[in-house]
């Protein structure tokens, strides 16, 4: 096997970024392939937290080439931050390549992600504001900018001076906002392309070739299936496509060439922005999850909002990424619960459904079917072989694995690359 999906399975902050990281000491290449800074992974290793935005959660290996494909969104000021961050923390950043077909995130896009969503009131969608969604409209629309022109000093200048004519007209007439000043812009932008030059290339050419010869790819899922513009609880998803499919479009590989798909699954599940989450807790245990977990975003800190594992979800993203194996993350932080509950399926009119309605006028009427489990109530994060979870941790992982019909993979007890329990060599053999 040489190339490996990591996708999220529920609404994001699954925990991709720790099971990339410790897939990755066997990778030679780490690849985002959409979303953009929306994404915060966090990686622990020795107990040092990265956060991570748009670079690859392979960076810490030194040697692995880390590509930022051409389906992600770039904001270049916060690349380099985050190159910046990196070098000063010793990290070596030499394998970093950017696709010189990903699309650049321009002030206009923060600030317009910013007003429109103002002027969303309350049907705000609760983005990050990080001008994600009006990158893709423009992407779609055609008078995007892209990173060949950002390198590119006449044509990027020339980009800008037209595009802003449009973007002015909306600030002012819309949003009633004063307009941006070109020029300014092109000046700063031009200190972005100066640094970032060197970082870029032909990345499908690059990963072809990779590919050809035999090496070992890991594609880094950002956001997750219920967040997928088509898949997920739309309006309130991203404007990317993070299951398994969006990997042929986003890095330029042939569909055919993914051999595996890793599902990440938190234990339990989160949700931060607006829109249905049918297994919610607005209650004390929703509280307890919370407190337990330190379920704040990483990107905007906001508060998460908690419930129990639905595993109709966790099937679904199963059914649309083709996953072979769960990652299961964070389930040291159900070690205090007396009990755990999972939803395998909904009741809607008196009926059980195990489909996700599209309607979210339907979805939100649903009701939660649960199991429930009883707590293993120990301290599991020091665990290291699956035959010495508790039996109670590791009935409700069998259930969920029957539920969904994906095998386990993966279980994660705890932030740090070690705390890691192998299950199957998601690689194959070495
Ligand atoms: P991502 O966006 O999917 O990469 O997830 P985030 O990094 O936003 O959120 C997951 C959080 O859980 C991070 O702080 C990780 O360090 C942490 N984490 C990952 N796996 C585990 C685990 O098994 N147990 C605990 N306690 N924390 C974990
Ligand atoms: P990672 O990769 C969780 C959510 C936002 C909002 C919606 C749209 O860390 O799992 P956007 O800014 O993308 O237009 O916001 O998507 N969202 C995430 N939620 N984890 C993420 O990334 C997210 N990226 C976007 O909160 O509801
Ligand atoms: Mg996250």
């Amino acid at each position: 096997m040489s190339t490996v999906v990591i996708s999220g399975a529920q609404w994001g902050d699954e925990g991709k970024g720790k099971i990339v990281d410790y897939l990755a000491q066997q990778a030679d290449t780490v690849v985002r392939f959409q979303g953009g800074s929306n994404a915060g992974h966090t990686v622990t290793v020795s107990g040092e937290e990265y956060k991570l935005r748009l670079l690859p959660s392979g960076i810490l290996y030194k040697g692995t080439t880390c590509v930022i494909g051409n389906g992600v969104v770039v904001d270049p000021q916060c690349l380099i931050e985050e190159i910046d961050n990196m070098q000063k923390r010793g990290v070596d950043t030499s394998g970093i390549r950017l696709s010189n077909r990903a699309h650049v995130v321009m002030p206009w896009h923060k600030l317009i992600d910013e007003l429109g969503e103002n002027l969303r009131g309350e049907n705000k969608i609760g983005t990050t504001k990080r001008g994600i969604g009006p990158c893709y409209i423009d992407k779609a629309d055609r008078i995007g900018i892209r990173v060949c022109d950002l390198i590119d000093r006449e044509e990027f200048a020339a980009k800008v001076r037209n595009v802003i004519k449009v973007k002015n007209l909306i600030l002012e007439k819309v949003y009633n906002h004063t307009p941006l000043d070109a020029e300014k812009i092109i000046r700063e932008y031009e200190g972005y392309a100066k640094r970032l030059r060197p970082f870029v290339c032909d990345t499908i050419a690059l990963l072809n070739a990779e590919l050809g010869m035999g090496k070992k790819i890991l594609f880094e899922g950002a956001q997750a299936t219920m967040l997928d513009i088509d898949y997920g609880t739309y309006p309130y998803v991203t404007s990317s496509h993070p299951i398994s499919g969006g990997v042929g479009i986003g890095a330029g590989i042939a569909p055919k060439k993914i051999d595996t798909v890793v599902g990440v699954v938190k234990a339990y599940c989160t949700r931060v922005g607006e829109g249905p989450f049918p297994t919610e807790q607005l209650n004390e245990i929703g509280d307890k999850l919370r407190e337990a977990g330190h379920e704040f975003g990483t990107v905007t800190g906001r508060p998460r909002r908690t419930g129990w594992l639905d595993a109709c979800v966790v099937k679904y993203a199963g059914q649309l990424s083709g996953t072979d194996y769960m990652a299961v993350t964070r389930l040291d932080i159900l070690d205090g619960f007396d009990e755990i509950k999972m939803c395998t399926a909904y009741k809607i009119d008196g009926e059980i459904i195990h489909e996700i309605p599209a309607s979210l006028k339907v979805l939100a009427k649903v009701e939660p079917v649960y199991e429930t489990f009883a707590g293993w109530k120990t301290d599991i994060s020091k665990i290291r072989r699956y035959e010495d979870l508790p039996e109670n941790a590791r009935k409700y992982l069998e259930r969920m694995a029957e539920v969904t019909g994906i095998a386990l993979g993966i279980v994660s007890v705890g932030p740090n690359r070690d705390q890691t329990i192998v299950l199957e060599n998601i690689f194959g053999e070495q």
